[in-house]
Order: structure tokens, then sequence, then C-alpha cells
């Protein structure tokens, strides 16, 4: 089994960029196009969230334009530029988001990995929020299938980074969180975005860890000073491979045009 993890595509409307300068449709296409020409492709692609930027439908309307060529089920997640109703709106086929609930959490039991998607938006705030009822719902799910390897998604992610511009809109409620994950041995990942940088970190007994954005990166800026700034570093996505007696193996994709691949060999 293999999952693609794109995240932080940030679409704005047709026309527009983001911050005056990235174009991200035009960068999500190009991760879109990868992802259609790897062999083999991925069974599905997690999104994990800031799918658009400012929540509006057209947005979203652009994002489905956008996601449409991808064969494979893509599921969502909000982050904090994301909007449940006007997502749901957009995605009505999405059978598996929950209608008319508080939060968008989902379990995907289909799969060799069970999914699980947790919902860390709380309107009007850049850092996330894992509440009680949410950690309730989640420890619930966990206690159903606790021999089944499984994957958590969510858009902030519940450690600190080292990038202090970040740490201070991370997750409240983290330590609840932990208090549960801490408790299930089965969880084998815990998939992030928000931090549009690849990071890593043992977590709670797992393995927790956030994917680089689709295009603009957040700088490396590990000195606590000067505004938040973002870097066209490589837009790349995460490729997550299930293999039986391995485990849960992650890679990072970049998204471009590079030179090679090359036998290593020497041709003179
Ligand atoms: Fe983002
Ligand atoms: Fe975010």
């Amino acid at each position: 089994m293999i999952i693609g993890q794109i995240s932080d595509t940030h679409i704005l409307p047709p026309g527009q960029l983001a911050y005056r300068r990235v174009d991200t449709a035009w960068y999500l296409a190009r991760a879109v196009e990868q992802l259609l020409k790897m062999t083999p492709r991925p069974d599905l692609v997690l999104a994990t969230g800031d799918l658009v930027d400012a929540g509006r439908a057209e947005e979203y309307r652009y994002l489905r334009e956008l996601l449409a060529p991808l064969p494979m089920p893509v599921y969502l997640i909000p982050g904090n530029h994301d909007d449940r109703v006007a997502l749901a709106e957009a995605f009505p086929d999405h059978a598996y988001l929950p209608r008319g609930g508080p939060f968008f959490q989902y379990v995907l039991d289909d799969h060799p990995l069970r999914l699980i998607a947790l919902d860390t938006l709380l309107p009007g705030h850049t850092g996330g929020l894992m509440c009680e009822a949410r950690c309730a719902w989640l420890a619930a799910r966990l206690a159903e299938a606790p021999d089944r390897p499984t994957i958590i998604y969510m858009h902030h992610p519940p450690f600190r980074t080292g990038i202090e511009h970040m740490d201070q809109y991370g997750l409240d409620g983290s330590e609840r969180l932990a208090e549960v994950v801490r408790r299930h041995p089965q969880i084998e990942r815990i998939l992030c975005g928000h931090l549009h940088r690849s990071i890593q970190v043992r977590w709670c007994g797992t393995v927790a860890m956030t994917a680089p954005s689709t295009a603009h990166q957040i700088a490396l800026d590990l000195e606590n000073g000067g505004p938040l700034r973002y870097v066209m570093e490589p837009p790349a996505f995460l490729l997550h491979l299930w293999r039986a007696g391995v485990g849960l193996i992650s890679h990072t994709c970049y998204v471009g045009e590079f030179p090679g691949p090359y036998p290593f060999r020497d041709t003179g």
C-alpha cells in the first residue's frame, strides 16, 4: 500500500498569487502531474490541511478542479486557513466527510492501514486545538481496533519544531492528545502539515512528522527573531509505503524538473 501526502496547497481564486508572489495553483498542478507519472501510483492521497488560502467557496471550487485528474481517492482535512462549511459544500461527493457535526474527524477502515483523521481547526486562530471532545472521540476510535496498524493525520503538529515563529501557533491540547497516543502502540505514524517543511520526531511512542508544502516552504529559522518568512525551496510531497514485516517507510518526493536519473557507470 502506498499513501501520498500533499499538504498546505493554499489555493487562491484563479489568477491570484499568494503574497503576490506564489502561484500555488500552478505548483499543485505540478504535484498532481508528478503523482500521476509515478509507477506504481499511490493507492490514495491525504491532503493535510490549509487546502485553500482563505476558506472561500471559489478557492475550493478551484482546488476541486486541480485535484480532479487524480484517479485515486483523495481524503481531505481542514487546516487553519480552511472553512469547514465551504469545504464540505465544494466536495459533496466526499462521503467520508462528516456532515452536520462540529468536527471533520473520520476513520477510513477499508485499507491495510487504518487511517484516522483529526480536525485541529479553531476558527479565527492560526494555532490549532485538540479539545476534550475531539480527544475522547480519538480514544474511542483507537480502542475499537487496538491490533490494527493505524495512521493518524492532522494539520497542526502536536510537537514543538524548534521554529519558534511556528511553535507559538502550535496545537493547544497537545498534552491531552499525548496522553491518548501513549496508550495506543498501534499508531504507526502521526502525519501533519502546517509547518511547510519535512520534520520528524519521536513522540509518545510513535513517529510524528510534518510534510513540506506543494508550494512555498517556511524558512528554517531557528533564531527567535525577525518576522516569519517563507522561502522557495523545492516543493515536495511525502510518500508513505506500507510493507508487511517492515512497517511504514516515509519518503520525500521533490516536485520539479531535475537532471537525471543517470546510471552509476562511467560512460567516458
Ligand atoms: Fe500552511
Ligand atoms: Fe497551517
